[in-house]
């Protein structure tokens, strides 16, 4: 485990199936559809990655697609602010699509609150959200949410997730030591 890792919460094992799984809902509700999976970097890239291969691997019906974007929220490091800015926009149109925007957590839910309305404004044919983890009473977005473990308020990184963009290469999801965030 890494030195700056209090605990782990979910092993490499425990999110893969956990994924393997999410597919499995993706299969189930998309039967026969193309589906246009939006990751939202940069934390939800190891999630895209996986999910992608877990979708194939489910051997179903649904035709996934993959686009991104990049958001930055403004405010303080650890907690997003509810102001969104886009950095990277969507390469494509989604009218008419049906639309999951992956993410890597809801945390204050401000910054899916955002997306969600940015992009039902483009007319997507569906819109609906998976995000890995969950804080405890996120501002839900009002569309379809496929979560993939409830979380108590605390500070996680790893698959994908960052503090000061380190340890989002670790496989597995741990709670970072409260001395390292409080250090800078
Ligand atoms: C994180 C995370 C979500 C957002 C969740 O992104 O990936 O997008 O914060 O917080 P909220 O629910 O309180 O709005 P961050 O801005 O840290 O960027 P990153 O994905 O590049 O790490």
């Amino acid at each position: 485990m890494h030195d700056d890792v209090e605990k782990v919460l979910f092993t490499p094992e425990q999110i893969a199936a956990r994924v393997s799984e999410l597919a499995d809902d993706i299969e189930r509700d998309y039967a026969g559809e193309e589906v246009l999976l939006v990751g939202i970097l940069k934390g939800a890239f190891v999630l895209m990655a996986d999910l992608a291969r877990a979708l194939f691997l489910a051997e179903g019906t649904v035709r996934p697609r993959f686009d991104f974007m990049a958001v930055s929220s403004y405010g303080s490091a650890t907690r997003s602010s509810g102001v969104v800015r886009i950095l990277k926009d969507l390469d494509g149109d989604i009218a008419d699509r049906h639309v999951l925007l992956v993410e890597d957590i809801l945390d204050s839910g401000l910054t899916l609150q955002y997306l969600v309305r940015n992009l039902r404004a483009r007319k997507p044919a569906s819109l609906a959200v998976l995000t890995m983890l969950s804080k405890p009473e996120p501002m839900k977005p009002d569309v379809e949410v496929y979560e993939g473990f409830h979380i108590p308020d605390v500070f996680v990184v790893g698959y994908g997730l960052d503090y000061a963009q380190r340890y989002r290469d670790l496989p597995y999801i741990g709670v970072l030591r409260e001395e390292v965030y409080g250090r800078s």
